[in-house]
């Protein structure tokens, strides 16, 4: 897209069989940069539209797309219709040009409206045909709107009225696209039916109905609760967009937890007050001195001269100073899903306000502990009974951790207890708790007191005793790791102040998580090692033994061995005799740089960057030749722990796709017609063909339930094709 004299050129049109359709470019969890394909202009997402008013158009609609490059921008199809001038004018020209706007237009159906007034006189039908008529891009039908306050019954009736319009809407929307919004008051068992079951209409988009007065009164517990019953229930490759929903303070939460459309007309009702928008809270002109943030529409304005303005002008600035402040936060948020930070940001955001910071705690401690069963229309009955959330919509917390990419580049940046539950050190986690086996039938050696790289400081120390009956461990701020696996992130690579690394040992802690390793009742022996001097000595001292031989081959092996099996889930007794008559070519830093077999075959190479693995097509055949399991029927998914030692996941592609794939193209959405159920985005799989064969290795960029419903976009990144 081109800028040229202050006005930008028009947007290109998708290729029409790619109209609707969405696609995932990034992810960071849950949370992605996507790409929605419409007849205005591919729209990047996450992004905010924010609200024309067609009566009242504080910003200019075409101001928006030249200076801004706002891509997409929502109005309701409803005070069109309502208004005879705006309503001609539209059907005549269409609501781009009633808007004076180029790119994607989304309009709403009077929903809002009839909450707002009572009732609405539009028809379920008409106002879709009205959508179509004046050229939309996406279309809303006319859901019903669900109040906080509204009883179970209540809220159960108007979810199943969405639900049976939804289906009309389709029938009656052609070729437009089409909003479906998840309704279901505050019931999150509601709001789960409603996603299962609108996913199953032809929506192209869900929005999240109902939330406007929750944000409101600022109850965002209640929201992440909504946003998480809905958006583990919806059709993955459908963009959830969040209606009524534009302080830029919510969105890295949102984000994080899937959310890719917002609107608002906060930047406008805002200004009009005399409030500012910023992304830790809203300001009042009225109170500052100096602006909380500066943007270019106000660089020659103080606080005191906006003051001085009339109302009207007051209010454009201000409007246009929001605006700003917002998309910055938009982009803030998708950059940091770029970089992998979106949680950290959604963390860091908790603290600005404390329903926010309610909302991220429920979040981090709630639903993880929950185990619940999915849920079934029929069992909603019993819930009718007392009005009460009977926590039978799926384990959410699972939702969300099984997106995420571990391991990962760059630093885990501390951020205090919150550090312990991110989901993607969650991940990491459960990968090394469920697949790490002990060989060793000693004590357990715990080093404790400094930070990483382990290996410059110990590796020597290491060499000598790892051939020994001791378990070798790292203390870490984010829990014990073995020494096997000292270089892997996120233990590896902990950014926070020293004192992270003083601490002493706590043995109850370390037996607990020893226990979850499978290693019981057994002694271990803490060693020091802030302070090196000496320690050779001490070390031996402590274990009772004589110095000994160094034996760098078999701490190299036990490395690749570790990696092996927590990183490409290979069975331990499986990865030991792969790595048996190992060679290894070190690189000048003393790490392991490549895997040889004893016939010289290059099997694996360690990733430095983060501690990962990557297999060779040699590697990638020996591991395909292991597996015992079946060919993959399918895309369900389930817990790793179920699965370990059983391979890296297959991802089975049609056979019109094999010869490409086998040649190293990527994997697109569309052709992938199976896969494991412990396939995760970011984990090193076998992609093969319809027979089993080994085409490629590659990076799952999805999860099995991706895998199901995507039809655009990069399913597996393949690392290289299997000739
Ligand atoms: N705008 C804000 N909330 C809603 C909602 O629940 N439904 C519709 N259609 N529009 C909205």
């Amino acid at each position: 897209m081109k800028w040229q004299n202050g006005t930008r050129d028009d947007p290109v049109s998708c290729r029409e069989k790619d109209r609707g359709k969405f696609e995932i470019t990034a992810r960071d969890g849950q949370a992605r940069l996507g790409r929605l394909h419409t007849k205005h202009g591919i729209v990047d997402t996450p992004c905010l539209l924010p609200v024309i008013n067609p009566n009242i158009r504080t910003i200019e609609p075409r101001e928006m797309w030249d200076k801004y490059g706002i891509q997409a921008l929502i109005t309701n199809s409803y005070v069109i219709w309502k208004h005879d001038k705006l309503k001609d004018e539209a059907i005549k020209n269409g609501v781009h040009s009633l808007l004076d706007y180029p790119g994607m237009v989304m309009t709403d159906s009077g929903t809002f409206q009839s909450y707002v007034y009572g009732d609405v006189e539009v028809g379920v039908e008409e106002i879709v045909q009205f959508q179509k008529d004046i050229g939309v891009d996406v279309a809303t039908m006319l859901d019903v709107f669900t109040r906080p306050d509204m009883k179970f019954s209540e809220v159960e009736s108007a979810v199943m009225e969405t639900l049976d319009r939804g289906q009309i809407s389709i029938e009656t929307s052609g070729d437009v696209m089409l909003n479906g919004p998840i309704q279901g008051g505050l019931f999150s068992d509601l709001r789960a039916i409603s996603a299962k079951e609108m996913s199953k209409l032809e929506f192209n988009v869900h929005p999240i109905g109902g939330i406007v007065p929750i944000m409101e009164k600022q109850k965002y517990k209640d929201l992440a609760k909504i946003m998480l019953a809905c958006k583990s229930n919806l059709a993955p490759n459908r963009p959830v967009h969040m209606f009524g929903c534009g302080h830029p303070m919510l969105f890295p939460m949102l984000i994080a937890m899937g959310a890719d459309l917002f609107d608002s007309a906060a930047y406008v009702l805002f200004a009009r007050d005399g409030r500012l928008l910023t992304p830790w809270g809203t300001e009042k002109i009225a109170d500052i001195e100096e602006w909380p943030i500066l943007m270019p529409s106000i660089t020659h304005f103080s606080p005191s001269d906006v003051r001085k303005m009339n109302k009207e002008e007051k209010t454009i600035l201000l409007s246009k100073y929001n605006l700003e402040v917002t998309l910055q936060e938009m982009s803030r948020c998708r950059q940091a899903v770029r970089d992998g930070t979106i949680w950290r940001l959604a963390e860091r955001r908790s603290h600005e306000h404390p329903a926010l910071r309610e909302a991220f705690l429920w979040l981090t401690t709630n639903p993880s502990k929950m185990k619940m069963q999915p849920l079934i229309l029929d069992e909603i009955s019993a819930s009718k009974e007392t009005g009460k959330e009977k926590g039978r919509w799926e384990e959410n917390w699972d939702w969300l951790v099984n997106s995420q990419l571990t391991p990962r580049g760059g630093g885990e940046s501390w951020g205090g207890n919150d550090t312990l539950s991110r989901p993607h050190i969650d991940m990491a986690k459960r990968k090394i708790l469920s697949r790490w086996l002990s060989r060793k039938s000693g004590d357990v050696v715990l080093f404790h007191g400094t930070s990483a790289p382990w290996r410059d400081k110990i590796g020597d120390l290491v060499e000598r005793i790892c051939w020994l009956d001791y378990e070798l461990f790292i203390q870490t701020p984010i829990g014990i790791v073995p020494w096997g696996l000292e270089d892997l992130n996120p233990w590896a690579h902990i950014e926070g102040p020293s004192w992270l690394w003083d601490s002493k040992p706590d043995f109850n802690k370390v037996q607990n998580e020893l226990e979850q390793y499978g290693i019981h009742n057994r002694k271990v022996i803490p060693v020091d090692i802030s302070d090196t001097e000496d320690l050779h000595k001490r070390v031996f001292e402590l274990l009772g033994i004589e110095p000994t031989e160094r034996n760098p081959d078999d701490k190299k092996r036990s490395q690749i061995v570790d990696k092996l099996c927590v990183l490409c889930n290979v069975k331990q007794s499986e990865a030991i005799s792969m790595c048996e008559d190992a060679t290894f070519v070190m690189s000048r830093t003393g790490r392991i740089r490549n895997v040889f077999d004893s016939k010289g075959e290059h099997l694996f190479s360690p990733r430095l960057a983060e501690g990962g693995i990557s297999l060779t097509v040699n590697g990638a055949r020996k591991l395909h030749q292991l597996r015992n399991e079946k060919i993959p029927q399918g895309f369900s998914s389930s817990k790793l722990i179920n699965h370990v030692g059983k391979g890296p996941a297959w991802i089975v592609v049609d056979d019109d796709a094999a010869p490409f794939v086998k040649d190293g193209r990527n994997v697109m959405h569309g052709f992938v017609i199976a896969c494991d159920e412990w396939t995760r985005p970011g984990e090193t799989v076998l992609v093969v063909n319809s027979s089993g064969e080994l085409l490629a290795i590659g990076r799952s960029q999805s999860t099995p339930q991706e895998f199901a419903t995507f039809t655009k976009g990069i399913a597996v990144k393949v690392r290289e094709g299997c000739p």
